[in-house]
This record gives C-alpha cells, structure tokens and sequence, in this order.
C-alpha cells in the first residue's frame, strides 16, 4: 500500500466514496453529485499548501491509478477551540483487508513526525464498528459520546483522541 497526495483526477474516487448510500450509511447518507467537483478542487488546493492533508490510499504500488480510499487530517475551528481532525474512507470492494488500519496508522505516523498537529481528534459514529476498532486498536483514547454536526447532519459519534507522538501503538 501507499499513500499519495489528492489530485483532480480522484473525482470519481470522491463521487463513489460520498455520494453513494452504503458508503455514506455512518455519516448521515449520501452527498450530493454536485458539491463534488468543488470538494475536489478544495482539497487538492488545500494539499498543496500544506494546511490539510488528504491522502488518497494506492493498494498496489504496481497499479497507480487503482484508488481505495483516503484518509484525511485537516484543522478546524470548534466551539472556539482550533483542533487536528482525522478522517477516513475505504471502498467497499477493499474492505476488510486491514487497509484503512495501515493507512490511518501510516499518516498518524506521519503526523507524529510534524510537530504541528498535536493531539489528534476522531469521531466515528457510535455504530460504526471498523472504524470504532481502529480507533481502539492504534491507540486513541475514548472520550466520550458527542454529537457532531456533519454536512449539515447531527451524528451521534464516539469522541477518540491520540496523540502520536506518545500513544501511537
Ligand atoms: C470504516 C472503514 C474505513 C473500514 O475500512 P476497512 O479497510 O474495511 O477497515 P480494516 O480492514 O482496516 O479494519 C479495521 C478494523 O475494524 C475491525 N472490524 C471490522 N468490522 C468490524 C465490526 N463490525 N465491529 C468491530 N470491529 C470491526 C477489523 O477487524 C479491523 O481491526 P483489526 O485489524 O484489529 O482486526 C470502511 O468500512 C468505510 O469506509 N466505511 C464507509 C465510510 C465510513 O464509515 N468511514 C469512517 C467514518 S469515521
């Protein structure tokens, strides 16, 4: 597996990820088509000035242009207090191979290494069983129940931190 920066190209990667119900089923249903151009555009802007980091997962350095998924780290502003975020997303015909594990495990690392991220949020909703366990199995700690506003959707999730530098296991 490796990990490479977002490009414009990883439109329909976006599209199957966001706007497709199965995949959306934890983070309060699909995404409309239209937002997806400019969601692209955005990360791809934000990757190359270094503010976020949205990394797109290679399942098979041999095959470059197979995309499985991505994960995401990305600071933002909440009830007045700035936070690092991290996210993620793997298609369903890659799941279950331990690939969305390695990947968050590997920008954690990454992460670890950039002073500038300090502890680091997570907030899978409460249901979401793969991504609870990821949280559980690389360290994070559990904070406790919160509901976070997604897309405009109130999520019931499970609040995980870690800080890499110390917990990253
Ligand atoms: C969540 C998601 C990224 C998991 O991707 P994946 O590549 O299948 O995950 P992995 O194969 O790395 O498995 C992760 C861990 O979850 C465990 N797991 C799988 N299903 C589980 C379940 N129902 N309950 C508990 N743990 C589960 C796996 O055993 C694995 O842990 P282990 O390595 O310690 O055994 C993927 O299902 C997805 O993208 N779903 C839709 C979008 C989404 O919900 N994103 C997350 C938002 S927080």
């Amino acid at each position: 597996m490796l990990l490479r920066d977002v490009e414009y190209g990883d439109l329909d990667a976006y599209v199957r990820m966001r706007c497709d119900p199965a995949m959306m089923a934890e983070l309060g249903g699909p995404l409309p088509r239209e937002g997806m151009a400019a969601k692209v555009q955005r990360d791809v802007r934000r990757a190359a000035a270094g503010t976020d980091w949205t990394k797109m997962i290679v399942p098979d350095e041999a095959e470059p242009d197979v995309v499985a998924g991505t994960v995401a780290l990305w600071p933002h502003d909440t009830d007045g207090e700035r936070i690092s975020e991290i996210g993620w997303m793997v298609l369903p015909e890659f799941q279950g191979r331990g690939l969305a594990k390695q990947a968050v495990r590997t920008v954690l690392g990454l992460a670890r290494d950039d002073s500038r991220w300090g502890l680091i949020h997570a907030f899978p909703a409460t249901t979401n069983g793969p991504s609870n366990g990821i949280c559980r199995s690389l360290g994070f700690r559990f904070v406790g129940r919160q509901d976070v506003t997604f897309a405009g959707r109130v999520l019931v999730t499970n609040h995980w931190t870690i800080d890499p530098r110390t917990d990253l296991t």
